[in-house]
């Protein structure tokens, strides 16, 4: 008996060994932590249980059947995180460089398969050189294996996918179909081609950071929706995001102990929006006073910054935030800014997470840049996203709302539930000035005169009380009460019952 018992010890030590001491010594040099080394940060301390630690690769070709290592490059199992159960997957870099064969492919789609059976979300963590190349065809079926499997998940558990190494051809893909990537600043990078086929290809000489780098991909292609120092933070910080997320479509939001009280007043906030109505202020301080203790998890933080989207608590319980920024562009919409609300919306609505939208909104940025890089199509998923939403919707204008970035952003139009404005609040159909050019063309030249006009359109459509006389604004509310407002109308919300017309789904405008 005791020979078997130290058999497996000694099956399990040499698994846990990986590609060997030259390699994880290899791996720490530089900066980054093994498989799982990484797991034991994201997970429970104790929690991780792995499966299928003995598999090996069962290719022969290329001296494949001399080189076999347990576990054949890829760690998985399921763990907890604060007591809630998730599955992962962390590929191992000092196994055949992680990269994806066969029997590797099974061992995520197995972990794949029963998160979605048991309702659960699955983390991936990234560190791979892509397809096992002695494997050839075989490889790229696991990837589509695993692929497919992304897609029947989507929507129903969370799928989070973490880039802490090189991240190249068939691992791409995975990733981007997952709800939310991250990625470690300075070891890791995402590209579908490497360097060397871009210079045979395009003449184009790259480094990995310039090509795939977390530079590129959280502020420029917006395929990373944030990017941390190393990878104890982004593990960590991986924790908290989970924290906010409900395990699957049909579980409850969760929710936790908050000593915040509900009614907290905020008088500075009756100062936030200045007197000059092109005067930036941050929306993230309305966003912040109004979160539970302040906690904003904030997503896609470095793109399209014009537009702040995150999660954060209300009486201990997730809501998504979606907030035009008046301090970039002034928070105008743009097709980047369009694409990323649109896809935190669709997040939101999928996982049955409120939304709280914050307006200040002067509308579309116009241009030809924008017009032929297809404003009409993105702005078009912005509001496609919105109106299909079912979730609780609770908006809050604060400034302006013109045009129709004011339908956009959750209006009583797209079936918002309870829509405020500040006192402050501007609706119509644009701003003073360009309105007043347009309805007295006659008098363009004469800058008192459209002066004098802008003034009188000021005046009569600059406020929320048009909107508020036909019931688009169902109050007005003092800036200082919104979180006891939101919080009511978030309370009042949650038996709301609603459910689109039966589709197979929908045709969002891609
Ligand atoms: C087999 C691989 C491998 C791969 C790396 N290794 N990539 N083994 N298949 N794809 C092995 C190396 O042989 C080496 O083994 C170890 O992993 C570490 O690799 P190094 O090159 O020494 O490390 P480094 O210098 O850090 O470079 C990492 C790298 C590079 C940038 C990822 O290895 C690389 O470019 N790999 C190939 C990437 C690639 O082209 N993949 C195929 C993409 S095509 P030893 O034993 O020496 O430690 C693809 C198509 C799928 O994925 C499409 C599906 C849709």
């Amino acid at each position: 008996m005791r020979e078997v018992l130290n058999e497996l010890e000694r099956r399990r030590t040499e698994a846990r060994q990986g590609g060997g001491e030259r390699r994880i010594a290899e791996q720490h040099r530089r900066g980054k932590l093994t498989a799982r080394e990484r797991l034991d940060v994201l997970l429970d301390e104790g929690s991780f249980e792995e499966f299928d630690m003995f598999v090996e690769h069962r290719a022969t070709e290329f001296g494949m059947a001399k080189k076999r290592i347990p576990g054949d490059g890829v760690v998985t199992g399921w763990g907890t995180v604060n007591g809630r159960p998730t599955y992962v997957f962390a590929k191992d870099f000092t196994v055949f460089g992680g990269s994806l064969s066969e029997a590797h492919a099974e061992k995520i789609q197995k972990v794949q398969d029963m998160a979605l059976r048991n309702r659960a979300p699955i983390i991936g963590l990234y560190d791979a050189g892509g397809a096992r190349i002695q494997e050839g065809v075989a490889s790229l079926a696991g990837y589509a294996e695993v692929f497919q499997r992304n897609v029947l998940a989507s929507g129903v558990i969370p799928q989070i996918s973490v880039i802490m190494g090189p991240c190249a051809g068939g691992d791409v893909y995975s990733p981007a179909m997952t709800d939310f990537i991250f990625m470690v600043k300075d070891t890791s990078y995402m590209f579908v081609t490497g360097p060397d086929v871009v210079k045979t290809v395009t003449n184009e000489t790259v480094t990995p950071e310039e090509l795939g780098g977390a530079s590129v991909h959280t502020v420029k292609s917006s395929i990373a929706d944030g990017a941390f120092e190393n990878d104890v933070d982004a593990l960590l910080e991986i924790r908290r995001l989970l924290d906010f997320l409900p395990l699957s479509n049909q579980s409850p939001l969760p929710e936790i102990e908050t000593s915040d009280p509900w009614d907290r007043l905020e008088p500075s906030l009756d100062t936030l929006v200045p007197d000059a109505a092109n005067k930036p202020y941050d929306i993230k301080e309305l966003i912040t006073k109004t979160a539970d203790e302040g906690v904003f998890f904030e997503t896609q933080e470095a793109h399209a910054k014009n537009i702040v989207t995150g999660f954060a608590r209300i009486e201990g319980r997730t809501i998504g935030i979606v907030a035009n920024q008046p301090m970039v562009l002034a928070g105008v919409l743009d097709s980047d800014a369009s694409r990323k609300g649109a896809r935190f919306v669709r997040f939101c609505d999928c996982f049955s997470i409120p939304i709280l939208t914050f307006v200040d909104v002067p509308g579309f940025l116009p241009g030809t840049a924008q017009e032929q890089g297809g404003l009409i199509k993105h702005g078009a998923k912005l509001l496609f996203a919105y109106a299909e939403a079912t979730v609780p919707k609770v908006t809050v204008i604060t400034r302006k709302a013109y045009g129709g970035a004011y339908d956009v952003m959750a209006s009583k139009h797209l079936r918002g539930d309870i829509n405020y404005a500040w006192p402050t609040a501007e609706i119509a159909v644009m701003g003073a000035s360009g309105a007043a050019e347009i309805l007295h063309r006659k008098d363009a030249k004469d800058r008192e005169k459209i002066a004098e006009h802008a003034k009188e359109y000021e005046e009569r459509f600059l406020n929320p009380f048009i909107a508020a006389e036909r019931g688009y604004i169902d109050d007005v509310i003092m800036p200082h009460s919104t979180r006891r407002r939101v919080a009511r109308a978030l309370r009042l919300l949650r038996s709301k019952d609603l459910s689109n017309p039966w589709k197979k789904h929908d045709n969002i405008p891609l």
